[in-house]
């Protein structure tokens, strides 16, 4: 049974600002050469430097979750969907198309303010276009929305289990096809009830899926009571902060909302999983003043992998056996 739903009828432009944030940290990244993305710029034109912790970061974020992605693209093959939940500027379809990846279909949901900006950028750049018009399909654009043969970007609100799937009916979803949900620092804002028949409504309807979630995690220690009055003060509340006081938390929504299994790291671990030789690589862009505080900002972000069916079942042990080993390959 659903869930309420919890009215939703609020000022959402301080969820919609943390896409600013989030796209100019990670293009201050990039300028720094912490990793390689070079659509990016295409969305985000500005960027000031970021503090070197928040570099480091970001590029834990975005190399945790490529990891996750391709373990399960190994999986799969191409023969999958990827479904990025509050996209953003994301860059990730480009980034697989770079890395000879064309998954069957790739959809992405945001709120319309955000799509429409992204929509309207897409339309405006060659190599963008070029790349989601394979076969010389045609593409259709609204204001907000775009649709693709087999990329496709649609503006909804996510609290609304109704409007996603309709727009995903709108982007030819195959509930039958294995299907890898994507969510970074996105569920954090939606409230408990209305998140929670989101993740219903998912693993009811998609029995073949995988969720990489990265968000915060330990948010009621001092740090992270500091966080959420960060955030509060920029008119950003954390409306589903409450799955996120630890990981046992993390994983709990997931399999009280349906999903077979799953597992949760915070950020310390998947750091220290990623190669020897790219951390030292990066480490040595930017020293830091003292590392206490990278250490925290580790301790008070995660990634959870959640998955559903059979397909999935057995990527607990490979990303577990790979990070107490600390083997990536
Ligand atoms: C911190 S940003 C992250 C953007 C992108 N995932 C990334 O990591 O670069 C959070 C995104 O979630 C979106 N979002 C939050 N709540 C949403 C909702 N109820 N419906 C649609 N999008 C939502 C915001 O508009 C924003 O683009």
């Amino acid at each position: 049974m659903m869930d309420r739903q919890l009215s939703f009828h609020g000022d959402e432009s301080g969820v919609i600002a943390t896409n600013d944030d989030a796209s100019e940290s990670k293009r201050s990244c990039v300028k720094l050469g912490y990793y390689h993305d070079e659509y990016l710029q295409s969305f985000v034109k500005i960027s000031e430097k970021k503090a070197p912790e928040i570099n480091r970061g970001y590029y834990a974020r975005v190399k945790g979750i490529e990891i996750c992605i391709e373990k399960f693209l190994k999986k799969t093959g191409d023969k999958c969907q990827i479904i990025n939940l509050g996209c953003g500027f994301d860059t990730l379809y480009w980034r697989l198309r770079d890395a000879s990846h064309m998954v069957q279909n790739f959809i992405e949901l945001d709120f319309p303010t955000v799509t429409a900006k992204k929509c309207y950028q897409i339309k405006r750049n060659k190599v963008l276009l070029e790349k989601i018009n394979i076969e010389d399909g045609e593409i259709k654009f609204s204001p907000t929305d775009l649709h693709a043969p087999n990329y496709h970007i649609v503006g909804v609100d996510l609290r609304s289990v109704d409007e996603v799937a309709n727009k995903l009916k709108q982007s030819d979803v195959d509930f039958q096809l294995p299907t890898i949900f994507l969510s970074e620092c996105v569920l954090v804002y939606i409230e408990t009830a209305n998140c929670n028949n989101l993740l219903k409504w998912i693993a009811s309807n998609f029995t073949s899926a995988a969720f990489v979630n990265y968000e915060q995690v330990n948010m009621n220690d001092r740090f992270g009571e500091v966080m959420l009055g960060n955030l509060r003060a920029r008119g950003c509340n954390l409306a589903g902060v409450e799955s996120c006081l630890s990981l046992e938390t993390q994983i709990l929504r997931f399999v009280q909302n349906g999903f077979t299994g799953a597992r949760s790291w915070d950020m310390c671990q998947i750091y220290d999983s990623l190669p020897t030789s790219e951390r030292h690589r990066i480490e040595k862009i930017e020293m830091l003043d003292e590392g206490e505080l990278l250490v925290q900002l580790f301790q008070h972000y995660c990634i959870t992998v959640a998955w559903n069916g059979e397909l999935f079942q057995d990527i607990e042990i490979t990303v577990e056996k790979r990070l107490s080993t600390l083997m990536i390959d």
